[in-house]
């Protein structure tokens, strides 16, 4: 069976795993250091990040992904390894696509796209983005890289989600249009259930119906 690198042991690390298992993929999770991997306490094999290249010795195929919901970390792990591995996206096989939209994603690395996400067209995906389970993008958005979008999350259509930026579960952001797009900027955080009517401030914490900056 050919196998997947995946960095992290957490719990989008494991929901990595299953995506892979859903394409035939065997995971091999990647810890940070020994007090991570003696704590995972789940099926499948598990190495440190000191054992990488050794790794890639026997296997040099062996392509990566990051399953580390944090932003920031995921950026830094990507950017340390940026010499040393090469990255892959998954996508799990009930994710469904517009047309030529799975070739527009295909030019990406480090994506992972959970069960049930659906992609229409017009779409450009970053590097090292993660769209959780059921999550909707529309047509025209603009993602980019290093964005977390969480289960069940809406983004209309002429959205743009600028590198960094969080959208919290079953949050919806609503269309904007073909001259301006709504834009979620840099680093923002959009909570759980919020409603986005306006652009989102770099870096700023926002919820409620419709969403406000709360933080
Ligand atoms: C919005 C969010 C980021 C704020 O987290 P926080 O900075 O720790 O903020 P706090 O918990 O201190 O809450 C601050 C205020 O916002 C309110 N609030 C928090 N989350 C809210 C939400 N999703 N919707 C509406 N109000 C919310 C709190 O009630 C609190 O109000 P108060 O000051 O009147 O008591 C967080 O609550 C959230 O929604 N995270 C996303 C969770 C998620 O989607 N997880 C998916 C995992 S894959």
């Amino acid at each position: 069976m050919n196998r997947v690198g995946i960095f992290g042991a957490s719990g989008m690390a494991r929901e990595a795993g299953d995506i892979a298992w859903a394409l035939g993929l065997e995971p091999v999770y990647v810890a940070r250091d020994e007090s991570e991997r003696d704590t995972w306490g789940y099926p499948g094999a598990i190495i440190l990040e000191s054992e990488v290249e050794r790794y890639l010795q026997q296997d040099p195929e062996l392509r990566f992904v990051i399953g580390i919901g944090e932003n920031r970390i995921r950026r830094k792990v990507a950017e340390r390894f940026a010499d040393r591995v090469r990255f892959t996206n998954l996508v799990h096989p009930s994710a469904t696509f517009g047309r030529d939209q799975k070739s527009r994603l295909d030019q990406c690395q480090g994506v992972i796209v959970a069960a049930g996400a659906r992609f229409t067209s017009g779409i450009t995906v970053g590097d090292f983005s993660i769209f959780n389970q059921n999550v909707t993008v529309a047509h025209d958005c603009i993602i980019d890289e290093y964005v977390h979008v969480a289960p069940g999350a809406n983004i209309s259509g002429n959205v743009h989600l600028k590198a960094g930026c969080w959208v919290g579960a079953g949050a919806v952001i609503n269309q904007g249009d073909n001259h301006r797009k709504l834009t979620v900027h840099e680093g923002a955080l959009v909570g759980s259930g919020a409603v986005v009517i306006r652009d989102c401030e770099p870096d700023g914490v926002y919820a409620g119906v419709p969403a406000k900056r709360i933080k």
